[in-house]
Formats: C-alpha cells, structure tokens, sequence
C-alpha cells in the first residue's frame, strides 16, 4: 500500500495509482479487438473531468441535476438509513459535489473519496476537510474497477458505499452484479450501498442528453485519444475522428463511439492500428435500468433495496440496499 501524506489536519491522501505498464497493455487490447475499444475510466484525466462537469451543467443532460435534487429532498431520510457516523466510501468521487450535500445531514465519522484522476482528487478532499472539519477524509487515488485494497487501511464503523451518477450503468449487468457482490463483501452484513441509477426513458429523450447541441459531449467523448496519446505516446488526430451515441433500446444502453472520418493508420509506441473510414472505437456503455430491473440485478448479488427515491418525472432513481 502506498504511503498516506496528510493535505491537512483531518486529510490523508493515498497516492495508489495503478502501474502504468498494467493499464497501458490493457488499453492496447482493447484497440486491438475487432471492435475497438477504450475503457471510458480513461476519460477522466484534468481536461476530461472538466468536460464531464460542463456536460453536468447542460440543459439536455439531466441525470446529475436530477440526482441532486432527489439527494437534497429526501437526505434526512437518507441519513437516518445510514445511521449516524458511519465510514463513507465513495468510489469514483471525481468533485466530490453530491457526497457534500449529505453531510450535514448524514455527519459520518470519515469520508473516503476514491478516484483515478490524482490532482484533481487530492484538491477537492483537500478543500472538503477544511470545510468540515469535524469528520476524517481518507482520499485513495486508484482504479477501484480492479483494487479494493484501499479498504484494509480504512477506520472502524458501519460502512456506507455511495456510488452516485449512475456510474454503475459503464458496466455491462454481469460486471455491475460482479461488483455489487463486491460492494456486500465491502460493507458486510449491517453495512448500506446508496446508489443512483438512470432509469430507462424514451429515446429521443436519452439521445438528446448525449448529443447536446452545443457539442461538449462530443468534445469529452474525443477528449479520450488525447489521453490515449499521452499514455501509450500515440499520434491519434481527434479531427479524423467524429463523436457518435446512440439509445439500443433492446439493450438498453448508450453507446457512445468515435468514427474514423477517414482510412487511417495511428502509430504508438510499440506498434500502429489501422482504421478504416467508419470504423469505430467504442468508448463507453450507459446501461438504463426501471427499478424492478435494478431490484433484481441486486437480488442476484445478495442486495435487498430497502428504499428507493425518484423524481416526479421518474428520470432517475436512488436505491439504499443492504444485505438480504
Ligand atoms: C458518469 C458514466 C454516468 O453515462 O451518463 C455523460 C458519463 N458520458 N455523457 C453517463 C457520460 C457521456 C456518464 N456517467
């Protein structure tokens, strides 16, 4: 486990990054697939957290707003589920905004944000625990798609996952079941999980929220070969490229893809990957659920909902599940 630095007096920060040799041979499969592909936790990187903070802030893209707003109304009911000072573990904290808003509420004894994107991980827990300085911030900076290890070092209480934003619908059901069975191991026996989760809607509705008019998601979604290129030293050219997504509706899930514009061959360090003109690399899965849907992926992994809040125009829900 990597070395805690203290960022202030109640803030650790756990630099646990996985080693680059890993992700990079993982992302040069990917590419390498006859459907190409690139895991969308590579979006993430300073640029690309930014962008997705702006695409939370567009008219068509509903869900972060929605979230919040179910978050605010009903957090006195959240926090009595939680019960009072318990270990907060939120995979995936990226700003560290909607765990913020429960606090008060909630008062839990320790917050652990968990995120890949290190800087800007290390500032928002860093501003957090200046700001409430009555509880412990244990920040870990790690892929927490495959490292749970953070866990060994984490104080004693009843411990709460909070895995927000629908971050969940990025893994297809038999990889979300596999990590909620993860989540029950996480937090045992009288532990909680609250989690939000984008509900299935119409599709002009879900192609609207990721094809604004004014183009961000298109630019965070081309945003990844910049990353891309920084990590594996490649000469991806983000104009030969074009942002695609779309609703399947069997499927039940956002596709959102990059296009080759052009036949192209890209070179990075170790060898080069041929595009022809429309070929695509898939970026990123957005699976939707309806709340009988969801109820059952958990069931499956030993979870039991024991509430769930949605929004009046039932665009997005939020379970707390717990074992049963
Ligand atoms: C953060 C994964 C939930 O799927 O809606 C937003 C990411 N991608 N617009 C989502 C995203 C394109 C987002 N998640």
């Amino acid at each position: 486990m990597a070395q805690a630095i203290k960022t202030a007096p109640n803030v650790e920060f756990t630099d646990a990054a996985p080693a680059q040799d890993d992700s990079h041979s993982e992302l040069i499969r990917g590419l390498s697939q006859a459907q190409k592909s690139i895991d969308p936790k590579w979006f993430y990187d300073e640029q690309g957290s930014e962008l997705f903070e702006h695409i939370t802030q567009l008219p068509e893209y509903y869900p972060t707003r929605t979230e919040i707003s179910i978050l605010r109304r009903n957090q006195q009911e959240i926090a009595a589920l939680c019960g009072p000072s318990c270990v907060f573990i939120e995979p995936g904290s990226g700003n560290c905004e909607k765990a913020r808003l429960l606090f008060d509420a909630l008062r839990p004894a320790a917050y652990v944000p968990v995120d890949i994107s290190a800087d800007f991980l290390r500032d928002a827990a860093t501003r957090l625990g200046l700001e409430y300085p009555w509880m412990t911030v244990h920040a870990v900076c790690s892929d927490f798609s495959d490292d749970w290890t953070f866990l060994d070092n984490l104080p004693p209480g009843k411990r709460v996952v909070f895995y927000p934003g629908s971050t969940i619908g990025n893994l297809a059901p038999h990889k979300a079941r596999a990590f909620l069975q993860r989540v029950r191991r996480v937090i045992g026996d009288d532990g909680g999980l609250l989690l939000g989760v984008d509900l299935h809607k119409s599709s002009e509705r879900l192609n609207a929220a990721y094809n604004d008019a004014s183009g961000v998601t298109a630019r965070f979604n081309l945003n990844v070969l910049n990353q891309v290129n920084d990590a594996l030293d490649a000469d991806f050219d983000a104009a030969a490229f074009e942002h695609n997504a779309f609703y399947d509706e069997n499927k039940r899930r956002i596709e959102m893809h990059l296009v080759s514009k052009v036949d192209q061959s890209v070179r990075y360090s170790g060898g080069q990957i041929a595009l022809a003109a429309g070929e695509s690399i898939h970026t990123e899965n957005s699976y939707k659920y309806s709340v009988e849907s969801f109820a059952e992926l958990a069931a499956s992994a030993g979870l039991g909902i024991v509430n769930t809040w949605v929004d009046d125009e039932q665009l997005f829900s939020v379970h707390y599940l717990s074992a049963g």
